[in-house]
């Protein structure tokens, strides 16, 4: 896996207004990346007055989703040269909440992934595997599907990044993570699934393999110290600035 730093992203998903994303944005504009490398991914509509904020920080800017097409009449959509021309570097894909309520396919998440990279924007691939899943004993075979089936086919260039989180569905939002050493197993299954796809070199240089899914302020360190694991992906402890900087400390 690439040695670069810690990746840490947070995800606000649909959870504050504009004035509550500047406030945070503004909270967190002191923050020393410690090294790491921090992704910030407000809403839409945020994007453009939360880039401003950031503007000269160390902080990056991320969107939650993407459309696959470069323009055209696809009302309510946004393309990937929007997202660049707002100050966007990375772009999440295929979250769990879009597979679940937008009924996102494993095609849809692969046309977006192109998107993406054709603007050079970095993909956060999301994988996970429902609680169902797991119980039916199907778990890895769901994820080799879902990692697969985003990136079979692409063309890489040797200097593109690409991150995949593994984010077991039955965990997101409810406070428990998953045991770290399971969260290990999956993300080798993950490395293998992309050894499969693309030569050695690539997926040493180029892929993050990080975890989300109640991330925290304790847990955190459990999952950035795990083998083959470069990050974590932060939903409900990033909405609140001394968490999120607690967790940048700890991770
Ligand atoms: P959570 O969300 O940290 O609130 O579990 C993570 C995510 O959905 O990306």
């Amino acid at each position: 896996m690439s040695q670069q730093k810690s990746l840490i992203i947070a995800n606000w998903k649909m959870k504050l207004g504009l004035n509550q994303a500047l406030d945070l944005a503004k909270s967190l504009k002191a923050v020393e990346a410690l090294g790491k490398e921090i992704v910030i991914c407000p809403s839409f509509a945020s994007l453009f007055p939360v880039s401003q904020v950031l503007k000269n920080t160390e902080l990056k800017l991320g969107a939650q989703d993407i459309f696959w097409e470069a323009s055209g009449a696809y009302t309510g959509e946004v393309s990937a040269s929007e997202l660049r021309d707002v100050g966007c570097q990375f772009v999440i894909i295929g979250h769990s909440e879009r597979r679940k309520y937008l009924s996102e396919t494993d095609e849809i998440v692969h046309k977006k992934v192109k998107a993406a990279l054709a603007a050079d924007l970095v993909p956060i691939i999301c994988v996970g595997e429902t609680f169902d899943q797991r119980q039916a004993g199907a778990a890895d075979y769901v994820l080799i599907q879902q990692v697969t089936k985003a990136l079979e086919g692409i063309d890489l260039r040797p200097d593109q990044p690409v991150v995949v989180a593994y984010e077991p569905v039955w965990v997101i939002g409810t406070g428990q993570a998953i045991d770290p050493p399971q969260a290990g197993h999956v993300h080798q299954v993950i490395r293998q699934t992309l050894i499969d796809l693309f030569p050695l070199e690539l997926v040493k240089n180029s892929f993050r393999i990080i975890y989300g899914g109640s991330v925290d302020r304790s847990n955190v360190s459990d999952f950035t110290n795990l083998e083959n694991t470069s990050g974590v992906l932060v939903g409900n402890a990033s909405l609140e600035a001394a968490e999120f900087i607690d967790l940048i400390k700890n991770a």
